[in-house]
């Protein structure tokens, strides 16, 4: 089982970006425990771990996802509240790829601007607020989901 881990703009910056809401866990550290948490879940479970700044490459590695992956994690930071595209780039390959999204804060909790996701409603299930321990969640969730 393969699955794709995606992050939007900015979470390159983790450790030291705001570390009293997002924590001080590198997206490093996080893809290291999203690997180790994959290894415990099953032999079979590849893990490809990626980050960028640009809209475009989003979109560009969620649309070749189609027989590559079996299923997407993402984080789309702050392309979640203004993305249509990433949200069609989501859906149109759901049916074959489908998507879990996944926050390290809790964006009902903050400014209003956050509390709409425009990508939410593109993926199975959405988990926010448990920091960088989400993501391994996101995949527990994501594999069971694959698995039944
Ligand atoms: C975020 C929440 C977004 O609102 C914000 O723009 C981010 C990170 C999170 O993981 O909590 O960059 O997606």
């Amino acid at each position: 089982m393969k699955i794709l881990v995606l992050n939007g703009p900015n979470l390159n910056l983790l450790g030291t970006r705001e570390p009293d809401i997002y924590g001080t866990e590198t997206l490093a550290d996080i893809e290291a425990e999203v690997n180790t948490c994959a290894g415990q879940l099953g032999d079979d479970i590849e893990i490809e771990f990626r980050q960028s700044n640009s809209e475009a490459e989003l979109i560009t590695w969620i649309g070749e996802a189609r027989g590559q992956y079996d299923g997407i994690i993402i984080n789309p930071a702050a392309l979640t509240h203004t993305s249509l595209g990433l949200a069609d780039a989501l859906k149109a390959v759901a049916d074959a790829v489908p998507a879990v999204e996944v926050h390290l804060s809790n964006t009902h909790a903050r400014e209003e601007i956050r509390h709409k996701s425009l990508t939410a409603s593109a993926c199975i299930g959405q988990l926010m607020g448990f920091q960088g321990f989400g993501y391994m969640l996101a995949l527990r969730a994501l594999v069971n989901k694959l698995s039944t």
